[in-house]
C-alpha cells in the first residue's frame, strides 16, 4: 500500500476494462500520451497506453517514469505464441525481456544492448509471482465468462500459464516461416511482442521493478493477423481486467 503503480497496455482493447474500473481518474496528456490517474483496488494507480512498437514503449515508459514516478510498473497485453505448447488464450509471464530484432554485430554480440553488456533483462520476481498467481485464476474463471461459442471460434480449451522469456521486435511476425526462424535461433523465447523489452529496459534505467503478462492472442503464424483481431476484440480487455485487478489485490 502507499505506493504507485503503472499499468501499460498497447492498445485499448488491452486496457478498457481498467480503465472503467477507476471511477476517480484524472487525466493528463504528457509526451502525447494520455496518463489516467486513479485507485483500483485500494491501490493509487497511472494507467497509460504505449502505442505499438518499441519507440512508442520506451518514451511512454520515459514519460511516466519521469513525470509519474511509480514505484512498480506492470505491462499487461497479448503477445504471439513462440515455443511449442504456447497456445492461444494461455498466458505467459514473462522472466526476462529482450530484443530480438537487434543486432549490432560485428560490434557487440548479436542481440546485446550496446553500453549494457548484456541482451536481456529481467523481471522483478516478485511482481512477477504476483502477476503469475492473478494469470492462474484468470484461466480458470475465462472458460466460466465467456460464450462457449466464442470459445470454440477461438479454439481455446484449457488455457494454461507460463512463465520465462519473452522477445520483443518491431514486426508483427504473421508467418509460420519468421515464427519458426525465431524459435530456432531463441529456443528459450515463449511469446513474441513489440513492446515488453523496451520498457524493461527503461525500467532499468529508473531502477523502477517492471513485469509483463501477456495473453496470447495468436502464433505468429499465417494466421496470426485475424487470430490477433478476434482475440483483441472479443477476449484481451476480460483477461488483462481480470489479471490485473487480482494482481493489485495480492500486492
Ligand atoms: N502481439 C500479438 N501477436 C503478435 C505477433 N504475432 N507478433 C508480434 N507482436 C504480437
Amino acid at each position: 500500500m502507499g505506493q504507485r503503480i503503472a499499468i501499460i497496455s498497447a492498445v485499448h482493447e488491452e486496457l478498457a476494462e481498467i480503465l472503467q474500473l477507476m471511477p476517480d481518474e484524472q487525466k493528463r496528456v504528457a509526451g502525447g500520451r494520455t496518463f489516467w490517474s486513479g485507485h483500483l483496488q485500494g491501490h493509487e494507480v497511472v494507467a497509460v497506453l504505449s502505442g505499438i512498437g518499441k519507440v512508442a514503449a520506451a518514451t511512454t515508459a520515459t514519460v511516466l517514469c519521469e513525470r509519474f514516478e511509480p514505484q512498480q510498473v506492470i505491462f499487461t497485453g497479448v503477445a504471439g505464441g513462440l515455443a511449442l505448447g504456447v497456445e492461444v488464450g494461455d498466458i505467459v509471464v514473462g522472466s526476462a525481456f529482450m530484443q530480438h530484432d537487434l543486432d549490432a554485430s560485428p560490434l557487440f554480440p548479436r542481440w546485446e544492448v550496446p553500453g549494457y553488456g548484456a541482451s536481456r533483462f529481467k523481471a522483478d520476481m516478485a511482481l512477477a509471482q504476483v502477476l503469475h498467481a492473478a494469470a492462474r485464476d484468470a484461466v480458470t474463471w475465462l472458460p466460466k465468462l465467456l460464450d462457449e461459442a466464442v470459445l470454440r471460434g477461438l479454439g481455446l480449451h484449457a488455457p494454461s500459464v507460463h512463465q520465462g522469456e519473452i522477445v520483443t521486435g518491431d514486426r508483427f511476425v504473421a508467418t509460420a516461416a519468421e515464427c519458426a526462424a525465431l524459435r530456432a535461433s531463441l529456443p528459450e523465447a515463449l511469446a513474441v511482442d513489440m513492446e515488453s523489452a523496451a520498457v524493461a529496459q527503461v525500467c532499468h534505467d529508473y531502477g523502477v521493478p517492471f513485469a509483463a503478462v501477456r495473453t496470447i492472442s495468436d502464433r505468429a503464424d499465417d494466421e496470426a493477423h485475424v487470430d490477433f483481431q478476434h482475440f483483441l476484440q472479443q477476449v484481451a480487455r476480460h483477461y488483462s481486467g481480470r489479471i490485473v485487478r487480482k494482481a493489485l489485490n495480492l500486492l
